[in-house]
């Protein structure tokens, strides 16, 4: 069944392949009209575990140096909107006015966006429900001044509702990273999280391991399984407590941890090309 309805600028043919509820239209002509205001960006890629506490953010921001490194044109979302972590690692302590629309804000050549950017006591728990934060994230794409940029990296909350579903469904992504820890528990979410996205058809850039021990294991495990691509794997070191504590970037202190993510960005950048 194919089904004419306008979309903000022009006429659009969104299509309702066999067996989808009709009021999945409405979500296809929300994504076209995404997909019209954020023109400017090349590549959009989501970070992404079911699982909390894997080292997602840390994923997020450092691959976002090391594409920026690159001379790339960056943009960093924070997608977890509800519990926003991005101002904590980069020491970004300030209140920024709230404009609107959205004016990332500027840092090391990254342009940047969190809803913790905005609070005042940075540590207040933001108490929204799932079609709040659905909101909240059309407007980070439909109402935020991105400009021009090669890639947004978003780094997403956990769990396999709310935000994460409405991005894989409102966003044409690139694709996603998975991340995992080398500990079972963590590759098995890896993996529900890597079903997931095939689900909603999204593809798989490949995974990620942090906090590995010598030799790789949960993002072993999980690849195999989901037939993608090991992308590399971020050694455990207690400088990552330390430098996050004290809002400092592992990608600008430590040449070991900056080789490890530059090789990430340049895999990714070298298979989106
Ligand atoms: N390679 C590493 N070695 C040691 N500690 C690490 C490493 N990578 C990340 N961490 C630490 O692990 C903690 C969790 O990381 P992070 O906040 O990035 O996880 P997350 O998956 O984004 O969590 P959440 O699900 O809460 O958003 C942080 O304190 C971070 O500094
Ligand atoms: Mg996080």
């Amino acid at each position: 069944m194919a089904e004419t309805l306008k979309t903000r600028n022009e006429e659009e043919k969104v299509e309702l392949k066999p067996g989808m509820h009709p009021s999945y239209l409405n979500i296809l002509i929300q994504k076209r009209e995404i997909k019209e205001k954020t023109v400017g960006i090349k590549h959009r890629i989501g970070v992404y575990s079911a699982k909390g506490g894997v080292g997602k953010t840390t994923v997020a921001v450092n691959l976002a140096y090391a594409l920026k490194g690159m001379g790339l044109k960056v943009g960093l979302l924070d997608a977890d909107i509800d519990c926003p972590n991005i101002p904590f690692f980069l020491g970004m302590n300030n209140v920024v006015p709230q404009d609107y629309p959205i004016i990332p804000v500027e840092k090391d050549g990254l342009k940047i966006v969190s809803t913790g950017m905005f609070l005042e006591d940075k540590e207040k728990p933001i108490i929204w429900r799932g079609p709040m934060k659905s909101k909240m994230l059309r407007e980070f794409f439909e109402n935020t001044s991105w400009g021009e940029l090669d890639y947004i990296i978003i780094d997403l909350p956990p769990g396999t509702s709310d935000t994460p579903l409405s991005l894989m469904q409102l966003l044409s992504l690139d694709g996603i990273i998975l991340v995992t820890t080398p500990q079972t528990i963590a590759a098995k979410n890896a993996i529900r999280s890597g079903m997931m996205a095939k689900r909603m058809n999204v593809s798989i850039l490949g995974i990620v391991e942090t906090m590995s021990g010598a030799g790789l294991k949960g993002a072993k495990d999980a690849a195999e399984k989901l037939n993608t691509a090991v992308l590399g794997s971020i050694r455990y070191s207690e400088k990552f407590d330390a430098l996050s504590d004290s809002g400092k970037v592992p990608f600008i202190e430590d040449k070991e941890i900056r080789d490890a993510f530059t090789d990430i960005a340049k895999k990714i950048d070298s298979r989106l090309k």
